[in-house]
């Protein structure tokens, strides 16, 4: 398939957000729209030349105030690959260090003609909040443990590539469902799309609340085990919980961790995804994120083109509003002469 992404993106009826701040609020036929367009993109990263001329003149900002390997060098290339602008904020060596708040850090950059912000961010809410004060369109790249939408739409894309479908799928969450954004991010895709979800972890991580997001809660990873079409294994987030939430790393290994032997149990064609980063050994063992049931790395290259596919979305959307605003009637007023 060949695709002319040459031209500037413009609206498409079924994607007139200027954010994507979680999939919380997104439809079903929302992130569909995502994942067919990722399809395009995903041609694209297959040429000799990965590259349109799509974007040419945007600027797309990174603001990420934690660590990322994945998403922020995925956001970067999947920027570049459009032909955009990119710059790449770190907060080492800002003037964030002098007391200037998260929001004018914000709107300072903005100011030098910021057309994307793709923020990430240790506070639930710090991708919204720059959503109101900014004329930017906004990305959210993982805020705290509520949201990390890029991540749930690469997980179901990846799912659906593999499997060819999501609905009537039964996907296993395992592992720090509290602390985790991929977690919600995932139930928000998954439910959304007609897969069965079931979380599983220790009490302490697992917080029966999350029921309500319409998921089944288990305690005891090899009794779901067999029933599973896909496996999520989610990293411990060590970094967002106090201690003492399980005995110790060799306890959850033994109970949670996905393992050769846990696998010989499981369904022959069993998904393993793991959005990364991996600890081996804990989560996984070396054997499973390595061997023919695994997607991890799949997950990555789907990734790109699902970040692709939102830039040009959103991006689309602008041009339309800013297209609408130039050609809306001026408004006569009493003192129009
Ligand atoms: N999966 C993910 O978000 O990885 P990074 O933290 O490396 O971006």
């Amino acid at each position: 398939m060949t695709v002319e992404l040459d031209a500037p993106p413009r609206a498409t009826p079924s994607w007139t957000r200027r954010h994507l701040l979680g999939l919380e609020d997104l439809s079903a036929a929302e992130i569909e729209t995502i994942l067919r367009k990722a399809d395009d993109f995903l041609e694209v990263s297959q040429r000799s030349r990965k590259k349109v001329a799509a974007l040419t003149g945007r600027v797309v900002l990174n603001l990420f105030f934690e660590p990322s390997t994945r998403t922020r060098t995925s956001f970067s290339l999947a920027a570049r690959r459009l032909s955009a602008d990119t710059v790449d904020f770190t907060v080492t060596g800002s003037s964030t260090s002098k007391g200037e708040s998260f929001i004018d850090t914000a709107r300072n950059l903005e100011a030098m003609g910021v057309d994307v912000m793709v923020v990430r961010h240790s506070s639930p809410g710090a991708p919204h909040l720059l959503a109101q004060h900014l004329n930017c369109s906004v990305i959210n790249a993982g805020d705290g443990a509520h949201e990390h939408p890029t991540q749930g739409l690469l997980d179901v894309y990846t799912i659906q590539r593999s499997k060819g479908r999501v609905a009537g799928l039964t996907v296993g969450l395992i592992g720090d469902i509290a602390h985790s954004r991929v977690a919600r991010s995932n139930i928000h895709a998954l439910t959304k799309l007609g897969a069965r979800v079931i979380v599983c972890g220790p009490p302490t991580l697992v917080p029966p609340t999350i029921r309500r997001l319409g998921v089944e809660i288990a305690h005891r990873f090899d009794d779901i085990l067999p029933q599973l079409d896909v496996v999520n294994l989610l990293r411990v987030q060590f970094e967002r919980q106090r201690k003492g939430l399980f005995p110790s790393i060799h306890e959850y290994a033994a109970l949670f961790g996905m393992d050769s032997q846990r696998l010989r149990r499981a369904k022959d064609d069993v998904l393993i995804l793991a959005p990364g980063p991996i600890n081996r050994g804990v989560e996984v063992t070396p054997e499973v994120a390595d061997g023919p049931n695994s997607a991890i790395l799949q997950q990555v290259t789907n990734g790109l083109a699902i970040r692709m596919a939102v830039l040009y979305l959103l991006c689309g959307q602008r041009s339309a509003e800013r297209q609408a605003n130039e050609n809306a009637p001026v408004r006569e007023t009493a003192e129009t002469p």
